[in-house]
């Protein structure tokens, strides 16, 4: 296992309240593996991976255990996490500019990595960081390099953030949303580029995603959340051909259908996410849930196996 998340909780503490943002979430990854997050805006897919790299806003508190390569790491100290993270495992966002400095050359961002967490010289540096530009696609690496940020376009400076992340050969990379902001034909190429990346370096790669189509064919499993709380957790393409959730079927749903691209009539679940403000005893889904049961609303339904390693939180045998 490469990384191994127990018991994780993560609340923010504001001026009108705590907010639980994630709550007692649990799953594994292994090495290599790709692990779909799916989950509506505000579900808690970022703040989990926050939560263990050492990212979260002042304002927030995460508890539980996190094991990466079988060393616990939530809640390291700073200068602990900061010789982890970028070496051991990456993130990137859906704003590159979030990870690149827009007053700096990419070569001196890139060679800077490279020089402090590799010990590398400058001129080892330079060709380490065009080979890593070269490998994530960017056309005529060897001059671009000499290039600030804004000089490149949209889904080129995605690559350069990649290229970034990758430097020290990261076993775990967590693409977060990383192709919202791009347009489709791009979008889908860097996907295929992350997917490629991830098999041909043996790394793990989490692809964080609002949208389930966004990660069929490349994910192996999928974590589903919703409120805080993973609802659902299968291969891909169990959650494709067989979702148990009513909340996995409702995001299925909402898919734009490849079969009938005409139809602008897109389905969306009715009602609105949680107040992670004040969360009911029972299951959050069930004021928006056709199959809502009388206990589902005092009870929550466990995250329990249901077979062949899916795992599921809902009372409803089948539906
Ligand atoms: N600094 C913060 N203070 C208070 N609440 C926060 C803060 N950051 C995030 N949250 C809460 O955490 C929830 C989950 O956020 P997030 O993990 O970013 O959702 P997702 O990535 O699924 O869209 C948000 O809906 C918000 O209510
Ligand atoms: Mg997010």
């Amino acid at each position: 296992m490469l990384l191994d998340v127990q018991n994780l909780t993560t609340r923010f503490y504001t001026h009108d309240g705590e907010v639980c943002a994630v709550s007692d979430v649990n799953f594994s990854i292994e090495p290599g593996e790709c692990l779909g997050i799916v989950g509506e805006s505000g579900s808690g897919k970022t703040q989990v991976f926050m939560s263990i790299m050492g990212l979260l806003a002042k304002n927030g508190q995460a508890e539980g255990k996190a094991y990466f390569n079988g060393k616990q790491i939530l809640g390291l100290n700073p200068a602990e996490l900061n010789k982890l993270r970028g070496v051991e495992f990456s993130m990137i966002f859906q704003d590159p500019m979030t990870s690149l400095n827009p007053y700096l050359r990419i070569s001196r961002q890139m060679t800077e990595v490279l020089m402090e967490h590799r010990g590398m010289g400058e001129e080892d540096a330079t060709k380490a960081s065009i080979d890593m530009l070269d490998l994530v696609g960017i056309p005529e690496s060897r001059k671009r390099i000499g290039m600030y940020p804004h000089e490149f376009s949209g889904g080129m400076r995605q690559r350069v953030m990649i290229a970034m992340a990758l430097l020290c050969q990261p076993k775990l990379l967590i693409a977060d949303e990383p192709t919202t902001a791009l347009d489709v034909t791009v979008q889908a190429q860097i996907l295929e580029l992350l997917a490629r990346l991830g098999r041909e370096l043996n790394m793990a790669t989490v692809m964080i995603t609002h949208d389930l189509g966004v990660i069929a064919g490349l994910s192996d499993r999928v974590v589903v959340m919703y409120g805080g709380r993973i609802v659902e957790q299968a291969t891909v393409h169990q959650v494709f051909n067989d979702p148990q959730h009513p909340y996995t079927r409702g995001l299925l749903d909402s898919m734009p259908r490849l079969d009938d691209p005409g139809s602008d009539k897109l389905y969306t679940i009715a009602g609105q996410p949680p107040n992670l403000q004040n969360l009911p005893s029972g299951c959050s889904f069930a004021p928006r849930c056709e199959f809502v049961m009388e206990k589902c609303w005092t009870d929550r339904p466990e995250l329990a196996e249901i077979g062949s390693g899916r795992m599921k939180a809902c009372y409803l045998e089948k539906m």
